[in-house]
């Protein structure tokens, strides 16, 4: 099988296991259930749910036995693709980029309106948590569900996400040069924080030790920092057919991104630097690592 082939498949799968874990369209606030389904449901990679997964088919190849159920799995990648999710819908509302599509359709703001939007992001946020923390029931070890909780619920916020999201939109109505070290703090935040959450609960939830862990926090940033510079690259170079959101965002807003530091040879440069990196620290990984290798070579030239 080619990898793109396994990758569709992969797509294939989470979606069938997010369509288990979206809430039903049904009683009085059912127009809120409808616009988180509606963003959830639109479509986009599934990254973050596929590192958790392979995150966690690493380990468990290792630690067989003392894995985590898949059931457990399975309702944390639905839960971070939820609050990835969310932090889409929020990013795209007119308060922040202001951004009229999102996967290749109108953002949900845009056909639910800005209250329902506000609304479906907090839903989809906290409905994450439920799904999460409800898994404990299925838990073989409630004490690894507890820690795995514990990545989640930090890196989605203040000392993640939301930390990055505040800085990005604080640089941008500042409107003044960021330096390097801002920009990389708004990188890792905004983005790499739940790329590092993916491979950090798969690895948890797999059986893997500390130091295991550790390197997954590592990779995690890697693989973050340059996804976030090829997105500040496609902003630029892609189109909206193509990428399915609209490009020329980050010009619109005045943001300082990547390429407007390093310039476009640069930023391409760096993409392929940091990823060599994260494939570096592949090597210390156990099982077989093909898969998650050429994911992150696949993302080096992604154009969506
Ligand atoms: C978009 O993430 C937000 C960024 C961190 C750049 P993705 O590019 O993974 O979005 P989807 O999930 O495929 O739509
Ligand atoms: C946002 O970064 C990352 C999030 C946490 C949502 P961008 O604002 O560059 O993401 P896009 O380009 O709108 O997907
Ligand atoms: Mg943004
Ligand atoms: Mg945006
Ligand atoms: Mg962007």
């Amino acid at each position: 099988m080619s990898f793109k082939e396994a990758l569709d498949l992969r797509v294939v799968k989470i979606e069938e296991i997010l369509a288990k874990y979206i809430p039903k369209e049904e009683g009085f606030q059912k127009t809120v259930l409808s616009a988180m389904n509606y963003s959830v449901e639109a479509g986009g990679k599934r990254l973050r749910p596929m590192f958790m997964e392979e995150s966690y088919n690493l380990f468990s190849q290792k630690y067989g036995d003392d894995c985590e159920s898949r059931e457990v799995l399975h309702a944390f990648m639905s839960a971070l693709e939820m609050i990835h999710t969310y932090s889409l819908v929020h990013d795209d509302l007119p308060a922040m980029d202001n951004d009229e599509y999102r996967r290749g359709k109108k953002t949900t703001h845009v056909v639910y309106g800005e209250a329902m939007a506000i609304l479906a992001g907090d839903a989809l946020l906290n409905y994450a948590y439920e799904t999460a923390v409800k898994s404990i029931r299925d838990a073989k070890d409630a004490k690894r569900v507890g820690e795995a909780l514990i990545v989640l619920s930090r890196k989605a916020g203040i000392y993640g996400m939301v930390g990055g999201q505040t800085v990005d939109v604080e640089a941008e109505k500042r409107n003044e040069e960021l330096s390097e070290e801002q920009l990389l703090y708004i990188h890792e935040n905004k983005t790499s924080a739940l790329i590092q959450s993916a491979l950090m609960v798969g690895a948890i939830l797999g059986g893997a030790k500390a130091s295991e862990i550790e390197i997954m926090e590592q990779m995690g940033y890697d693989i973050g920092i340059a996804f976030q510079i090829q997105d500040d690259i496609l902003d630029i170079t892609s189109s909206l057919e193509e990428l399915g959101k609209p490009i020329g965002s980050d010009e619109k807003n005045n943001k300082a991104t990547y390429v407007t530091l390093k310039g476009l040879k640069q930023a391409k440069q760096d993409v392929v630097t940091i990823s060599e990196h994260a494939l570096l620290l592949l090597q210390q990984l156990p099982g077989n690592t093909i898969f998650m290798k050429d994911l992150i070579v696949s993302l080096i030239n992604r154009r969506k």
